[in-house]
């Protein structure tokens, strides 16, 4: 029976399987009728920038819709993600790993990119949870946990209280169940990348995600690995929340220029060109089959576009034809190895500066046969800067010695920024608003009535300057020191610089990190620009509100900045004593125990035979010659010579003599040392 019933009951398994595979492929049906299906979209962004580099910008977008069902069965989103989010109740959360500095001041600050992707050193962790208040800190405490296991990372530091803040308004996601930590020290390498990857339904093996060499990205500039997600309301009880996963990988990469050797004045200033092969020494052969959209974009930024027209019209001009009708991109100063599908222009009138161009290029077309391989030749050498945020940031120390110090951050006008202050930066009353959000580690004590402020070099009073402040005082060992500041500077500023002191505190032994000569860190402060957002707008179109990326560049985020990680160096112990008392002490311990051992194993009698045959050795042939010669001459009889006296009690007392001798040099050792 059992024998007959067994294939019934796998041909019934592999019915069901079939049956629920493709009831969730179709998803779920919300209550409008509309059909909603977990997606996946694939993107990547390059852009040339100033300092002959490469930016690369993948974007990986996963989404589940809201459901009564989704809980359990996911088509093509990662499970554990949908786990994470339900069971701590995460309403939105961003996690990134950032090697090296993104540079402000030649890969720009202003557009999206820089403003949500150039990140601090090493791992950033906020999230923001659906939970009561009281239960916040234990919900962060555990995702964190769970974090660290997902990413092989040391995420789980943050759960200690001493190294998360949470900060109230002047984070962007401000809201008060927010929960924000650092650790600048964290090494970010491929094992990192990995757990990543695995999140992404085709991994790196189909799809643009096979750009994604190791080696290459792992030699960049700069690299930043993102999780950015959103639980968006579900609607009625009962449903679980639908998710949008965003990942990203923002890397900056050197091409190898061919013509390096070239030094000729008119090559120096050619930027150098590129292919996806050469950047990454891969091509991509099609489309991960389960996206839905699989993009990538080539960007021309505001300043090169300005400088790329400007050229032309200088062409047009000396050419003298009369054909200025024609834009630049019709007649570009580049090459492309493709044809783009489509050209993105800005709609952007509040940026005098001109307008972004973004080429779009459909991965659907090439297949392994015909992969894609985008190659860029410029053909004429341009210069040009990136769009700088209004001011730049920069963080340092002051003071010297082991006790006390000061911290200091400058900013200063970039002077590029004058374009969007637009018609009333002349007028006296104009302000430009700047967020500042700094955390400091409980043992760097700083003092914050010794705030003081400078507007152009010149020192200004507080409250003229900082418009609203919170600050929250570090208790040691528990929680770390907040500041949170809005400054209301004038529009035509210059620089300003805001310095405050602090006092170096004392770690117990245990709490020393190893190589604690290094310096301890301070996480990087927040400034962020509240008037000024970030975003590209392009014409609306509906092939732009299906990309997530680009609707994602139309989003209004503020422009924000990070400055760079301090490097405090405290008191730190000789932690090599421990180690030359331990030495000395064995060494003595050794001496001691040895020359005992020595003694209590001889034994007398031996010893007596040894010295006997030792001293009828030491009489030698020469000697034994010469007292039988002096023996003949003197006429005698030769006798042999009488053995030396040495007697055993000599032996003895020499030996005990020793043996206290060491016992006591023991002995008063110990009794010095305790
Ligand atoms: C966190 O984890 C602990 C131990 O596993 C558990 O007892 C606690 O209920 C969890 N808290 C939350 C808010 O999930």
């Amino acid at each position: 029976m059992a024998l007959l019933q067994r294939p019934f009951f796998v041909l019934l398994l592999v019915l069901t399987h079939q049956f629920m595979q493709y009831w969730i492929a179709f998803g779920s049906v919300n209550e409008e009728g509309q059909k909603q299906e977990e997606e996946f979209n694939e993107e990547l962004l390059l852009k040339p920038l100033p300092d002959r580099k490469v930016l690369a910008h993948f974007h990986f977008q996963s989404s589940a819709p809201p459901s009564t069902s989704n809980g359990r069965h996911h088509h093509i989103f990662p499970k554990a993600i949908s786990q994470l989010v339900q069971k701590f109740r995460v309403k939105e959360m961003e996690l990134s790993f950032t090697q090296g500095r993104w540079n402000y001041e030649s890969w720009g600050g202003f557009d999206p990119i820089p403003s949500s992707n150039a990140k601090p050193p090493g791992v950033e962790l906020w999230a923001v949870f659906d939970v009561p208040q009281h239960q916040i800190d234990a919900s962060w405490q555990n995702l964190t946990h769970t974090l660290s296991g997902l990413f092989c990372a040391s995420i789980n530091f943050l759960e200690s209280t001493t190294t998360y803040s949470a900060p109230e308004w002047s984070f962007p996601p401000a809201s008060g169940n927010l929960r924000y930590g650092t650790l600048p020290r964290e090494a970010v390498c491929t094992e990192n990348l990995t757990p990543w990857l695995k999140l992404l339904p085709c991994r790196d093996k189909a799809g643009i995600a096979v750009l994604l060499d190791r080696p290459s990205i792992y030699r960049g500039f700069y690299h930043s690995q993102r999780l950015h997600l959103t639980s968006t309301g579900s609607g009625s009880e009962g449903m679980v929340s639908g998710i949008i996963l965003e990942q990203t990988l923002t890397v900056v990469l050197q091409p190898n220029s061919q013509r390096a050797g070239m030094a000729y004045a008119s090559e120096r200033h050619i930027q150098p060109s590129w292919s996806l092969t050469s950047i990454f020494g891969k091509q991509v052969s099609g489309t991960c089959v389960l996206a839905k959209s699989s993009n990538v974009y080539l960007l021309l930024d505001r300043g090169l576009v300005a400088e790329l027209e400007h050229l032309h019209k200088e062409n047009e001009k000396s050419a003298e034809n009369g054909f200025t009708s024609q834009n630049f991109w019709t007649k570009p100063s580049f090459e492309l190895s493709a044809d783009p599908d489509r050209i993105f222009i800005e709609e952007n009138s509040l940026h005098s500066k001109g307008s972004s161009v973004l080429y779009k290029f459909q991965v659907e077309k090439y297949s392994e046969s015909e992969p894609f391989d985008l190659s860029l030749t410029w053909k004429i050498p341009v210069v040009w800067l990136s769009q700088q945020a209004p001011l730049h940031a920069s963080r340092f120390l002051m003071g010297s010695g082991n006790e006390r110090g000061a911290i200091a951050i400058s900013l200063k006008s970039t002077q590029l920024s004058e374009g969007f202050m637009g018609a009333n930066a002349d007028d006296e009353r104009c302000d430009l608003q700047v967020n500042v959000f700094q955390v400091v580690p409980w043992y760097v004590k700083v003092y914050f009535h010794s705030l003081q402020v400078f507007v152009n070099q010149q020192p200004k009073a507080i409250s003229d300057i900082i418009e609203k402040i919170h600050v929250s005082p570090s208790k040691d060992k528990v929680s770390p020191g907040v500041m949170e500041m809005v400054l209301k500077l004038p529009c035509k500023v210059n620089s300003a610089a805001l310095t405050i002191e602090f006092d170096k505190g004392f770690l117990h032994i245990d709490e020393y990190p190893p190589d604690a000569n290094q310096g301890f860190d301070i996480p990087s402060a927040i400034i962020s620009f509240p008037n000024f957002h970030a975003s590209m707008i392009f014409l609306k179109d509906d092939s732009v509100n299906k990309s997530p990326l680009l609707s994602k560049f139309q989003e209004k985020s503020p422009v924000m900045s990070y400055t760079e990680a301090l490097l405090v160096p405290l008191t730190t112990p000789d932690f090599s004593m421990p180690y030359n008392v331990i030495t000395i002490t064995c060494t003595v311990f050794a001496l001691y125990f040895g020359s005992l051992l020595n003694v209590l194993r001889r034994r007398v009698a031996e010893e007596e035979r040894f010295l006997k045959e030792k001293a009828a050795k030491k009489t030698g042939r020469l000697s034994l010659l010469l007292s039988k010669l002096s023996a003949k001459l003197r006429g005698r009889q030769w006798e042999p010579p009488s053995s030396p006296p040495a007697s055993s009690s000599f032996i003895n007392a020499k030996l005990v003599f020793k043996v206290i001798l060491v016992a006591g040099l023991a002995v008063g050792w110990q009794y010095f040392f305790s």
